[in-house]
């Protein structure tokens, strides 16, 4: 499976040690940047992962930023996408299965590198379950009255 990954500053450790992980793991990866520990603007790391995913580049996304918020306001502007925040194993599963989410956003000052790794596998090891009350649930998402 091939994943799309981005971080800022904030990020940049997790995402390092992550893109490392999920390699051993087998998976291709696209590193969409940042590519240094020095101050940049979040959106333009979560534009290219979203980029990706918008044109079937990549099957999923990660974004990792200082708290995982600014990545997944950035990502959930974005059309086609639905970026999940999750700092535990139980959300980044349910995302899966319920939210058919395909950006997983995560905050490096926020869950150590352990769990993060954790989730990250249980978020792309999850299928979306295709059930009839989610596909029409996740269709309704955006629509105004
Ligand atoms: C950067 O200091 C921090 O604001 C950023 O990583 C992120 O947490 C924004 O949402």
């Amino acid at each position: 499976m091939k994943i799309s990954i981005g971080s800022d500053h904030g990020g940049y450790e997790l995402k390092k040690e992550l893109i490392a992980h999920l390699k051993e793991k087998g998976y291709e990866i696209i590193d969409r940047g940042c590519d240094s520990a020095a101050s940049c603007d979040y959106p333009i790391y979560a534009n290219a992962v979203c980029d990706d995913i918008v044109s079937k580049e990549s099957e999923l996304g990660i974004l990792i930023c200082g708290t995982g918020i600014g990545m997944s306001m950035a990502a959930n502007k974005r059309d086609g996408i639905r970026a999940a925040l999750c700092h535990d194993t139980f959300s980044a599963k349910a995302t899966r299965e319920h939210n058919d989410a395909n950006i997983l956003c995560m905050g490096a000052r926020v869950v150590g590198p352990g769990l993060a790794l954790m989730i990250a596998d249980t978020f792309l090891e999850t299928d979306f379950s295709n059930d009839e009350r989610h596909i029409r649930r996740i269709s309704l998402i955006g629509k105004g009255q």
